[in-house]
């Protein structure tokens, strides 16, 4: 299997089958993304929540008929009535797709699409494929119940978010992966705009003298596991 980070909350993940994953899509109007919508091709493209910088682009990412857009029912639904392929869940439901098991788990935030729309509850992913446990928590503050999403199925690879006033900062998020316990942990979420700014080096150098493996992705950087 190989993730490439795609900047802010964004990663591809290929599987050993070559299915083609992307996570919140937020590339043609991120301007530190190096991989535009155009570049780029997915089976599915998974939505962890309604915000603009995670819905991103969908739109011109997503090949009616071809791609599976996967999210809550209510963001769902929007695509749907567009007439896109979508695969509606809830928090806490799972499903096995080819590529492998998606399970929803919480997020402590907000999902308003941009024309304020309702569109029902954020939500984290843990995704199983190729033998190994992905957790991206979309936007969230720290929760308990991390504990628990990394006590039911052990995470080799935590995506989490550092940046801060939207989401939990660096210190939240180095108790977050005291709580998960992943193999792995890849900082998310910040530098984009001045709001999220952080340091995701020294995330990563506090991570290392607690005992915790973290890895700061470059934009457009791939990895094999
Ligand atoms: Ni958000
Ligand atoms: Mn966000």
């Amino acid at each position: 299997m190989k993730l490439q980070y795609l900047g802010h909350s964004a990663f591809r993940i290929v599987s050993e089958k070559g299915i083609s994953i992307v996570i919140d899509p937020f590339l043609d109007r991120n301007p530190l993304a190096t991989l535009k919508s155009d570049q780029l091709s997915a089976e599915y493209i998974v939505l962890t929540h309604a915000h603009g910088d995670h819905v991103g682009d969908t739109l011109s990412l997503a090949k009616k008929g071809n791609t599976t857009i996967i999210g809550v029912g209510e963001l769902m639904s929007m695509f749907a009535e567009k007439g896109y392929k979508t695969h509606s869940l809830q928090i806490g439901g799972a499903f096995r797709f080819d590529f492998g098991r998606l399970k929803l788990v919480p997020a402590l935030h907000g999902s308003l699409t941009h024309d304020g729309r309702y569109a029902g509850l954020a939500a984290g992913v843990v995704l199983s494929i190729d033998g190994k446990n992905i957790y991206h928590c979309g936007d969230t503050g720290i929760f308990g119940d991390m504990k628990l999403i990394g006590e039911m199925q052990p995470i080799d690879l935590l995506l989490i978010p550092i940046g801060g006033n939207y989401t939990m900062d660096a210190d939240d998020a180095l108790w977050a992966v005291k709580l998960v316990q992943p193999k792995l942990a890849i900082p998310m979420h910040y530098n984009t705009f001045p709001l999220i700014k952080a340091d995701p080096h020294e995330f990563v150098g506090r991570l290392s003298k607690q005992g915790f493996n973290g890895k700061v992705m470059e934009i457009g950087e791939e990895l094999s596991f």
